[in-house]
Formats: C-alpha cells, sequence, structure tokens
C-alpha cells in the first residue's frame, strides 16, 4: 500500500516533469536560431540610420541652398522673421538691439555692424554672410559658431531657411544675385 503510493508520487513527478519540459521547449526553441541570425548579418535599418545621424555634420550635407532660393517664399519669410524681431531691427540704419541691425545683411563681412559688442566666438569665426554661411548658420547657430551670444535654437526646416534668407536679401538697395 505504501509502496504504491510511493511509486504513484514518483509517476506523476516524472510525467509533469515530462509535459514541463516539453511545453517550454515549445514556447522557447524556435525562436532562437533564427532571430541570432538575422541579428548578425542583416543589421536592422532602423540602428543603422541612428548611427548615420550622430557622426554625419549636419552642416556638411544641407540641399543646395541657392537652388531652395530659386523657389522661396517673400511672404514666408517676412512672417518668420517675427522670431527674431525681439532681438534684430531689420530697416535702413535701424538700432541695434540685443543683436545686431540686419540691413543689408547678406555679404556683409560677419561680426561688423558698428556699435554692436559681438561675442569673442563670432568675432573670430571670419568670412561673410554669403547665402551659404546663413544657411547653416540659422540651421543651429549655437553649434555652427560654438560660443555666439544668439541665444536662438535655429530653423530645422530648409524651406523655412530659405524663406527667410530671401526675405534678409531683399533688405538692400542693391540686393545680392541669385546665382
Ligand atoms: C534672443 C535674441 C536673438 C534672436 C531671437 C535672434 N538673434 Fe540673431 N543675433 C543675436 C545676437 C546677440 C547676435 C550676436 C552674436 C554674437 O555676438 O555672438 C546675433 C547675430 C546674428 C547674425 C550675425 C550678424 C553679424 O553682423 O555678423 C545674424 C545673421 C543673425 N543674428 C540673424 C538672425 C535671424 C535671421 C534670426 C531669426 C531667425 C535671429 N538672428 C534671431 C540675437 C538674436
Amino acid at each position: 500500500m505504501e509502496t504504491n503510493k510511493i511509486l504513484g508520487a514518483i509517476i506523476l513527478a516524472l510525467l509533469l516533469l515530462a509535459l514541463f519540459s516539453k511545453t517550454g521547449e515549445m514556447l522557447v526553441h524556435p525562436d532562437y536560431p533564427e532571430e541570432t541570425a538575422y541579428k548578425i548579418d542583416v543589421p536592422e535599418e532602423g540602428s543603422q540610420n541612428e548611427s548615420f545621424e550622430e557622426t554625419v555634420d549636419p552642416f556638411e550635407n544641407l540641399p543646395d541652398i541657392l537652388s531652395l532660393l530659386q523657389i522661396a517664399s517673400l511672404e514666408n519669410g517676412e512672417k518668420l522673421s517675427k522670431k527674431c524681431a525681439t532681438c534684430h531691427s531689420f530697416d535702413n540704419g535701424g538700432a541695434n538691439k540685443a543683436g545686431p541691425n540686419l540691413w543689408d545683411i547678406v555679404n556683409r563681412q560677419k561680426a561688423r555692424k558698428d556699435g554692436f559688442a559681438y561675442s569673442a566666438a563670432i568675432s573670430k569665426f571670419g568670412g561673410d554672410w554669403n547665402y551659404t554661411e546663413l544657411n547653416k548658420f540659422l540651421l543651429k547657430p549655437k553649434k555652427y559658431i560654438e560660443g555666439t551670444k544668439m541665444n536662438f535654437n535655429g530653423l530645422k526646416k530648409d524651406s523655412d531657411r530659405a524663406d527667410l534668407i530671401i526675405w534678409l536679401r531683399s533688405l538692400s538697395d542693391a540686393p545680392v544675385p541669385l546665382n
């Protein structure tokens, strides 16, 4: 009687064990080989793009600004200039505010507006504000000229920068040619 009970318990235990290990195998086993092979041989496109964005210089891969200027919107540029107007005046002879007056800014030498105290960063940067330079600066001012005191995050959209630049170009007695 006692022996039968023990034997029964052992058989039950063995049955349960067999059942569980079989179920476990069914649940887990089939996925392993496929996934490992996939991850090693074919990197996911998503992860590739992430490292691409981290390593590539954002200023070297902008679309050609001259082509964008051909189709840019002066009206939208004027609207966007309101973002700048707290710190910049745009009229001929206008006063410097937190930032320098921007009349006739296209092709002006950087950091050359009389009576404005520029940061060392922008004073030392060199070159003119041609279309390409404006396009880079307005994308991410503080990244393009590290240490600038222009406290503005930038305009992400390529077409927005083109619209704003075509409007800045109009602030002149002799606008710089578009070629
Ligand atoms: C929060 C204030 C602020 C805003 C907003 C701002 N700027 Fe400026 N900007 C400055 C300051 C300050 C400087 C001088 C930077 C320095 O000395 O480092 C400057 C410099 C510049 C220069 C270089 C001028 C030169 O003589 O070399 C340009 C071009 C310019 N800003 C364009 C813009 C445009 C376009 C916008 C709007 C999209 C804008 N800024 C928005 C404060 C601002």
